[in-house]
């Protein structure tokens, strides 16, 4: 529980033009090397995803294992990693999604969930939602039960929200 109220928002660094112009960035550096900021947070996104009652979680590579193996720790779930082509050993299954430019891809191993079980998909943050609705489109390939995804920060005028049809908690919303 969190010991006084306190502005997260403070501890993301706002970084204009990165990664490149026109592109305001919001880095969570200076979220997790402030270690009681970083507990804090964990225990409020801990909070927003016990009520999904999942039996696992699943993190996106990269940003998103920063937020899925603290909560799964605390929340006594399992942890699975949902990863960019090449990574994982063993059968996989893709998905595939578009990107502005270009397109991605997310790789999950064939066993990495049991059938019907309840997973939240973890990632840093919800901007166009691509990435996410990818994540939870790739679980249910492989028989996960989506019960929700939860983000530390959500920009809010992109309307990523709007791509998921699992319910999102977000820590953080960012309107402009
Ligand atoms: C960023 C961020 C989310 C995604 C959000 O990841 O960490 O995963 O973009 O964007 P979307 O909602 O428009 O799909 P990025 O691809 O930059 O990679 P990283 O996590 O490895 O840094
Ligand atoms: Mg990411």
């Amino acid at each position: 529980q969190d010991p006084a109220p306190l502005d997260l928002k403070r501890y993301i660094r706002e970084v204009p033009d990165f990664p490149k112009a026109g592109i305001l960035f919001y880095d969570i550096s200076t979220l997790i090397r402030n270690a009681d900021a970083w507990q804090i947070a964990t225990a409020r996104l801990a909070e927003s995803v016990l009520k999904f009652q999942p039996d696992m979680l699943a993190g996106i590579e990269s940003r998103g294992f920063l937020t899925a193996a603290p909560l799964a720790m605390r929340l006594g779930c399992g942890f699975t990693m949902l990863r960019k082509p090449g990574k994982l050993p063993g059968e996989t299954i893709s998905h595939a999604y578009g990107l502005e430019y270009g397109h991605d891809e997310l790789h999950l191993q064939v066993d990495a969930v049991r059938p019907g079980q309840r997973v939240v998909v973890l990632d840093d943050l919800l901007a166009t939602g691509g990435t996410l609705a990818a994540s939870v489109d790739l679980l249910r390939k492989a028989g996960a039960h989506v019960v929700g995804a939860s983000v530390l920060i959500e920009l809010a005028a992109l309307k990523g929200r709007e791509k998921l049809d699992v319910p999102v908690t977000s820590l953080l919303t960012y309107e402009d």
